[in-house]
Order: C-alpha cells, then structure tokens, then sequence
C-alpha cells in the first residue's frame, strides 16, 4: 500500500460543499488535487465557492495572495473519469446514498492501482456496507469531516469490517498530515461518535423546547455560553473529572430518568422539515434567514470559528 509520503495526487469525489473545502485543503498542504463531479454547473459552483474562502482567508491574513494563487494552481477539475487512474489517494464526498456509493466505488476501485488508499467521507452510512462495492476493500475507511471542514479540526477515521490497520493508519496520517485532530473510530457505529453526541443533544434540545422549559433562543445561549465553550476546550470525561465523579453519579441518579428518550425525528424538526423550512439554505429556518441575514449569519459563523482556532491553536488547527 502506498504511504502517507508517497501520496501526491488526491482524487476529490464530489465538488459540493464538503468537497470543494478538501480541495482546498490538501492544496493547501501541497497535494495535486482533482476535483471530480459528474456535473459541469458542480464545479463551476465549487469554483466560485473556492474563489470566496480563497478571499476570505487572504482578507484575514491567513494566506497571501501568491499563495492562494499557488494553492488554487495545484486543483484540476474535472468530468472525466479518466483522472481516476492518476490518483494516489480518493476521498469521496459525493451523495449520501448507497446505490450512489456503491455504483461510484465500484467503478473507481477498479479503474485506480490496487495499492491505492481509499476514504469516504459518508456522514453515517456504514462503511462495512459502502465497502462491499470496492475492489480489495481492506484499503477502505472512512474519513469523517465535520462542516466547514477547513475551519474545524476533527477528522473521524472509521474501520469497516474488512479495512487493514494499515490503511487506517495511513487515512489517519493524512488527517495529521494536513493539520487535522483525527480520532479512530471502531466497530462502525451509526452515526460513528460525533454525530451519536450530536443527535443525543439535538433530541434534548427539542425535548425542551416543545415541553415549554425555554424558548429556542434560551436553548442555544445555554449551549454557546455554557456547555459549548466548556467543550471547546475539555471532553465530557475530563469534565466529570473536574467536577467529581461523586457528583455526577450522584446527580445521574435522578437526571438519567427525566431526560428524553423517544425514538424517532423530534416533532419539532419534522414539523420545520414538512412546513419547508430547510435552514439557511432556503432562507427559512428555526429562525429567519431572509433579505441577506443567512449570508450575514455565514460570515458571522466562520469569523467565530477563524477566532475560536486561533484562540485555542494559535490558528494551527
Ligand atoms: N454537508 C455536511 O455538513 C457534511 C458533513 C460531513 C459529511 N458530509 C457527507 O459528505 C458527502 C457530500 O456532502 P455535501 O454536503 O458536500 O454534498 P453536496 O450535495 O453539496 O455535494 C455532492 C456533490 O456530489 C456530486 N455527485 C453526486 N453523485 C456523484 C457521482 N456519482 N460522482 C461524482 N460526483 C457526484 C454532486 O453533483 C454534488 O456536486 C455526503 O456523503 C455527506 O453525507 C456532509
């Protein structure tokens, strides 16, 4: 199998908003990138997607303009499925769907070398059963980003059934490699670890909400004030640690049992799903994104995350 230092040439699968972000990761970091998507209009868009993070980051002296330009010099994209076989190494990013996966890895385990290292970055379907399309599926893993993901350090590295320990351990150097915080991940759960803590909060969070215990408003201030800061800087382990195991097994004792635990999509969030609101990407969400507030809410979001970096990783993530 190749190594991490053999690896090159980068196939990005997929131009969308995950996708267009790898490419400009890894050119950052010095890997010739090529950027597929079976749509025209896709890249193009990931162009123009490319070109704004491009000007923000020079904007906020991240980058200067000859880097970017050196940056931008290093991604070809492309319709073409004969870039496959130029690839070092093949990230996917396209629809989450499994016959979409598995008609796409079929094809590109075939078409690159067999000592190939290969990543999807689904964000919870099993990597066991994308696997089950690829051409010698011990060099497959996934590689878990979280969105904006050149802005948030994270990088789950996931095992299927069949993947080598090699080939994780090479997915995982790559994380490193681009300045990533990746972690392993094993056994292939749904939803891997982030998005199990995430949903657990997210059933909470409506729980409260439609119980009447505080408005939406209240609940996102209690994340981003209290438990969201606390979490940026320690775990939810090393939090028990600090305020004493005793306690927590204490208070666990009659708060384990007044917390929700339906199954199924809260009311709340299927309710906004069916009324047509899709969050800042219709303009309408939980709240109001219309007459340019979602594009301010955008800016607003990533200079939070620029400073929180920098803050806690000197802008090393
Ligand atoms: N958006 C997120 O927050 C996020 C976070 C983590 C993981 N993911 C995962 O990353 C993947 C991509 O998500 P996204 O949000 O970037 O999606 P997106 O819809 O923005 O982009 C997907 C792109 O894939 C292209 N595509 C579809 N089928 C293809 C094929 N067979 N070959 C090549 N290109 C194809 C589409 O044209 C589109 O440009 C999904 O698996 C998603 O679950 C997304």
């Amino acid at each position: 199998m190749l190594k991490q230092k053999d690896i090159h040439t980068v196939l990005i699968a997929g131009s969308g908003i995950m996708g267009a972000s790898f490419a400009q990761i890894f050119a950052k970091h010095n890997y010739d990138v090529i950027l597929y998507d079976i749509m025209e209009s896709a890249l193009e868009k990931a162009k123009s997607l490319i070109d704004v993070n491009q000007r923000a980051e020079i904007a906020q002296g991240d980058l200067t303009a000859e880097e970017s330009s050196a940056l931008t010099g290093r991604i070809t994209m492309t319709t073409s499925k004969d870039s496959f076989s130029k690839a070092d190494f093949v990230l996917e990013a396209i629809a989450e769907k499994m016959a979409i996966k598995h008609s796409f890895w079929s094809e590109v385990s075939e078409k690159v070398g067999e000592d190939v290292i290969l990543a999807t970055n689904t964000s919870g379907l099993s990597i066991s059963e994308i696997a089950q399309a690829v051409k010698h599926p011990e060099r497959f893993g996934g590689m878990h980003w979280v969105n904006p993901p050149h802005l948030i350090p994270l990088v789950e590295v996931i095992a299927g059934e069949k993947s080598s320990a090699e080939a994780l351990d090479i997915i995982y150097d790559i994380a490193v490699d681009l300045g990533q915080k990746p972690v392993r991940v094993y056994k292939d759960p749904t939803g891997f670890i982030l998005n199990r803590l995430q949903y657990a909060v997210v059933r909470e969070a409506c729980h409260c909400v439609e119980m009447g215990y505080a408005s939406m408003e209240d609940v996102d201030n209690v994340m981003k004030y209290g438990l969201g800061m606390r979490y940026a800087c320690i775990g939810p382990f090393e939090t028990i640690d600090f305020g004493g195991i005793d306690i927590f097994n204490h208070v666990g004792s009659y708060m384990f049992d007044a917390l929700c635990n339906d199954s199924g999509v809260p009311k709340l969030l299927k309710d906004a799903f069916e009324a047509g609101k899709f969050g800042v990407k219709n303009n309408n969400g939980f709240y109001d994104y219309s007459d340019g507030k979602g594009e301010e809410a955008l800016a607003k979001r990533d200079a939070a995350f620029i400073k929180l970096s920098k803050c806690l990783y000197g802008g090393e993530k």
